[in-house]
């Protein structure tokens, strides 16, 4: 008697604990970082470079980077130039996640047809 006691105070005790750690899953789900996609990568496209590169990557001046010539294999020099920039290039890495180069260069490949 005592046990089932003891056993049901348990469990009402535990009760509102797993609540509780439903309720702080839901929270890191939705903190979680965005899956990178190009739709994210466009529109931080258009906030962050398009004003050097153009928009849609329609480069107006031959000063910037036209990226519609980016060769698709070389995602790792992608990532360090945009990281670290490149001569008058900003470094972006303090300022734009990496999820959101991803996305970015998602976008890029997606307006370059690969
Ligand atoms: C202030 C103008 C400016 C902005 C804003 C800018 N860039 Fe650039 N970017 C440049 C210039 C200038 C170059 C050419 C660097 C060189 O090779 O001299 C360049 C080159 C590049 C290159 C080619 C690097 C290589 O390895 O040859 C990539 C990739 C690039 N930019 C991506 C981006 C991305 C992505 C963003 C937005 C997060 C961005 N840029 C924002 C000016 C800019």
């Amino acid at each position: 008697m005592t046990r089932a006691l003891i056993l049901a105070a348990a469990l009402t005790a535990a009760a509102p604990l797993q609540a509780q750690e439903a309720a702080s899953a839901v929270a890191a789900a939705s903190a979680a970082p965005a899956v990178p996609s190009a739709e994210a990568g466009r529109r931080a496209y258009t906030s962050t470079c398009a004003r050097c590169h153009g928009i849609n990557l329609a480069v107006t001046s031959s000063a910037y980077f036209d990226l519609r010539t980016f060769p698709k294999d070389e995602k790792e020099r992608f990532i360090q130039s945009v990281t670290n920039g490149k001569r008058q290039m900003p470094a972006w890495g303090g300022i734009v996640k990496p999820e959101t180069m991803e996305s970015i260069w998602l976008y890029i490949g997606s307006v370059n047809g690969w």
